[in-house]
């Protein structure tokens, strides 16, 4: 085993608590739960506490990014800290990042991790410039979850419809992303870090449409729209512009990091990245037709 290989992997270590923020979204439950799995004590940010659904055994603290000062109970106590880059519904790059790494600093938070937000942020540059702690900064491709967009057009006409359908993607799985983060949250070794993290395979958008057909053993057709469709499409369902410009080039022209298989996951936490099928038969009942 070279030095490499020992400075990373699994390993017992204590119990410790961190404070996952966006705890109620796609990646910070998975966060959440990873954390939990490893025996670790949680407390989860939430705007509304009451609103929120989070595991049995979570503390739920209310606070808002946007307001740092809201922020200084639920990081008391705490020895990790769990950052997203965007505060409200259109994922708007929060400027407290200085207040927020001054808060946790004084209430001895001594790791951090920050999902990348697909681009530079100001919260994401606060974080790396941060004196005193071990920070992670967590570089996801395309996430498997995305795949959910497609429940619908499944479940009401059996087709899928997309452009770009020869693109390729080393999506991950979201689970993967919050077990990455559960141990660089609580093991030594992972301080100023970037890791970009991935699935153990490259896809094609035929692929994962053929993989969600064969778990649910039905056909699905895959239509593929022209860009000037897609972006039809797009704008229908009321998504921003710079949304919509940064679906363009991802998926006409997804650069190279997005299309190669990393070996994070497995190298971090000692256990193979898992794959689209996985993801796929976790998430079959999300494609038929709910019965009430
Ligand atoms: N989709 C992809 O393929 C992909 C790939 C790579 C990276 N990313 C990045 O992943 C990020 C999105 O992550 P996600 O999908 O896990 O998010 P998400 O499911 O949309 O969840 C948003 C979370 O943010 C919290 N939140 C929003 N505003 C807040 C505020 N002002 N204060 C406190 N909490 C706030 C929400 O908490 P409450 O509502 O409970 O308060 C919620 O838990 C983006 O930065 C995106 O660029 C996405």
């Amino acid at each position: 085993m070279d030095d490499r290989e020992a400075s990373y992997g699994p390993r017992m270590t204590q119990t410790q608590k961190a404070l996952v923020t966006g705890a109620t979204g796609t990646v910070g439950r998975q966060v959440v739960a990873e954390l939990l799995a490893r025996g670790h004590a949680v407390r989860a940010l939430t705007r509304d506490a009451a609103r929120a659904v989070l595991p049995a055994g979570v503390e739920v603290a209310e606070g808002d990014l946007t307001r740092p000062d809201s922020l200084a109970s639920a990081l008391e106590g705490v020895t990790g800290l769990h950052l997203i880059t965007f505060g409200g519904a259109a994922f708007t790059p929060l400027e407290t990042g200085p207040r927020i790494l001054e808060l946790a600093r004084s209430a001895g938070v001594r790791r951090i991790t920050v999902l990348h937000g697909g681009g530079p942020t100001p919260l994401e540059d606060s974080v790396r410039a941060a004196d005193g702690v071990d920070w992670t900064v967590l570089m996801p491709v395309e996430f498997m979850a995305n795949a959910l967009e497609w429940a619908d057009g499944i479940i009401a006409s059996g087709e899928v419809r997309e452009p770009f359908v020869a693109r390729l993607s080393a999506m991950v799985h979201e689970g993967d992303i919050g077990a990455v983060a559960a141990v660089a949250l609580t093991e030594e070794g992972h301080g100023h870090q970037e890791y970009v993290i991935t699935g153990p395979e490259v896809l094609t958008v035929g692929d994962k449409v053929a993989t969600i057909a064969a778990e649910l053993g039905r056909d699905i057709a895959l239509v593929e729209l022209t860009e000037e469709q897609a972006l039809a499409q797009w704008r229908a369902e009321y998504l921003p512009e710079d949304v919509i410009g940064f679906l363009l080039q991802a998926y006409g022209n997804t650069p190279e990091v997005g299309r190669t298989v990393s070996g994070t996951v497995e190298k971090v936490t000692g256990r193979p990245a898992r794959t689209f099928a996985q993801w796929a038969a976790e998430h079959a009942d999300s494609f038929k037709e709910r019965r009430s």
